[in-house]
């Protein structure tokens, strides 16, 4: 109930607060138990007084009354898991009348406990990936290339997709069997547009949603938008959008990395590369307005601003999360993955525009490797967790199935949580203003260069049911250093053991803890990696 989500329980919420007003605001001025006591007192009250007395109290018991019946029908919904309540009727008239909101609000206030942003246990079974559709954005001139990106994470057995083209493309050798439906968007040439740095293919892009909607694809919860080169990790997207209702008008995505970006556009706007997802209600909104919206707007430059102005005109706000990545940066990623902020990793973008993640392989093998982890244990995939050699005087953080580091001397978790300067910004500038949140500096002292560990392997130890990743030292020379302390050079690797835990975001989010094991074997070292114990902090002194 805190969270008003739609205008409905806004309303709503707004009569409650002009009856609580009109209550509070009666003449008589005083809260209830003074008026008690005023009952009871030496001044005998008139019988006019007396009635407004019964009235005023007569009032608050109905809205104390309503209101504990409100409390415990949404504490009853939110404990009840999703098998149950779905074969109640009620909640078969709310699918029902998912397209007409006000329906189920004034309807029926109890349903409306399920009316936030959280999952809603009350009316059905859990969003899976049969429920998401997904519509690309491609070009026929990039498409040999950039359908190495959509073959990495896109499976047809499960998924659905259409990769909408401006020009047909042959089919390559197994083409078919591991790549969405191809489809050729429809022709834009009588919408306007007059933006001269831009391409009028902003306006085929921009239409992908409506296109994709007009398919009339059975059992459909989410639209999720992304380009050619953008790389899912689908059950985490799936993480994300169970967060919301998906019978409600939801427009999910990020912002760029790039500061000057997004006073260019927007802040609130959802950048298509980094792929973003609209609930099917606000689909069918969007695809009734779409094309005379666009062409309100010939001068906007691409297809996510002409879908954050359509937005804008529906009233509707960007839904921020964190995990889906526009990358609009140059340069090594590293500092970036190295230090995810603590929410699943949901997409990863311009991987042309960037080294390949891991060095001295193609981009394309690069994110191969990340395919093992992530089958491991997508929840905790590039998750970082701190830790420290109290021994040895090392600062280590772990970005889990991507890379360790370790750092000579002790480091606070403020200072490492922060991403290394190690990409350049959207201009290959090195600028550290360029960027809408905090960066690290690469620190200038010899000693403090890090030591790379990048992913080697990941199995499941099916004995102990954990994963076990290997991360080999990236060779590559180090300045010397003075310091008297124990060189991580000496490692060859650092072994990870971490449970796998598929629940790690139904919790409120925090950050793995790290432990270092004790190691016998020579040359390597072990951490431990898992949700943190009672009382266990990152301590670096
Ligand atoms: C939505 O609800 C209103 C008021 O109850 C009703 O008049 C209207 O027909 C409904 N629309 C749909 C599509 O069910
Ligand atoms: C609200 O739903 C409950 C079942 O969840 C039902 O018993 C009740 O009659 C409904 N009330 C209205 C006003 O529809
Ligand atoms: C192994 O761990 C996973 C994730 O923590 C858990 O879901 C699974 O039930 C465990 N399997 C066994 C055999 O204990």
């Amino acid at each position: 109930m805190k969270v008003a989500t739609t205008t409905t329980t806004t309303t709503m919420m707004a009569q409650k607060d002009t009856e609580k007003l009109l209550l509070w605001d009666h003449p008589i001025r005083s809260p209830s138990y003074g008026g008690m006591a005023a009952a009871a007192g030496p001044m005998a009250p008139s019988p006019r007084s007396r009635l407004m007395l019964w009235l005023i109290l007569f009032v608050s018991a109905t809205y104390v009354l309503y209101t504990l019946k409100l409390i415990s029908t949404s504490k009853a919904c939110g404990g009840i898991d999703s098998p149950f309540a779905s074969s109640t009727s009620a909640s078969r008239r709310l699918i029902a009348s998912s397209s007409n909101s006000s329906d189920y609000f004034i309807g029926n206030r109890t349903e409306s406990a399920g009316g936030g942003p959280l999952e809603t246990h009350g009316a059905s079974e859990r969003t899976e990936i049969r429920h998401v559709v997904f519509g690309i954005a491609a070009s026929a001139k990039l498409w040999e290339q950039r359908k190495n990106y959509i073959k990495l994470w896109f499976r047809p057995e499960d998924m659905r997709g259409i990769v909408w083209l401006d020009n047909p493309v042959k089919s390559g050798p197994g083409d078919d069997s591991s790549l969405p439906l191809k489809k050729i968007s429809a022709d834009t040439s009588e919408f306007p547009y007059s933006n001269k740095q831009g391409h009028r293919s902003a306006l085929r892009i921009s239409r992908i949603v409506s296109e994709t909607f007009r398919l009339g694809l059975p059992d459909v919860r989410w639209f999720v938008m992304g380009d050619d080169d953008t790389v899912f990790v689908t059950e985490n997207l799936l993480r994300v959008l169970r967060k919301y209702d998906y019978r409600q008008l939801y427009y999910i995505g990020s912002m760029s990395e790039s500061h000057l970006q997004n006073i260019f556009f927007s802040y609130s706007m959802a950048y298509g590369g980094g792929g973003f997802a609209i609930s099917y209600p606000l689909a069918v909104a969007l695809e009734k307005m779409q094309d005379g919206c666009i062409r309100r707007y010939p001068g906007l430059y691409g297809s996510d601003d002409r879908i954050q102005a359509c937005m804008a005109e529906l009233g509707v706000p960007l839904t921020k999360e964190l995990g889906f990545h526009q990358y609009d940066v140059y340069g090594d990623l590293f500092g970036l993955l190295a230090a995810h902020p603590v929410t699943p990793l949901v997409s990863l973008h311009h991987l042309d525009l960037v080294e390949p993640i891991f060095p001295d392989v193609t981009r394309v093998q690069a994110l191969q490797r990340l395919a093992v982890p992530m089958k491991l244990d997508s929840a905790g995939l590039m998750q970082q967790s701190i830790c420290h050699d109290k021994s040895r005087k090392w600062t280590v953080s772990v970005s889990w199935g991507f890379a360790v580091q370790i750092f000579r001397g002790a480091f606070s978790p403020r200072e490492i949580e922060l991403p290394s300067r190690t990409f350049l910004n959207w201009y290959k500038k090195a600028d550290y203003t360029a960027y809408a949140f905090n960066t690290r500096p690469v620190s200038r002292n010899p000693c403090q260069k890090p030591f790379i560990f990048y992913l080697s392997n990941a199995r499941l130890d099916h004995e102990k049911n954990q994963t076990v990743s290997q991360y080999a030292r990236h060779r590559v020379p180090h300045p010397a250093c003075k310091w008297k302390m124990a060189n991580p050079e000496d490692l060859d690797y650092v072994e990870v053991y971490k449970p796998a835990n598929p629940n790690l975001w139904d919790r409120s989010p925090r950050r793995n803890c790290c432990r270092i094991m004790s190691s016998n074997k020579k040359g390597s070292m072990g951490v431990d990696v898992g949700s943190c114990r009672e009382g266990e902090i990152s301590q670096a002194r």
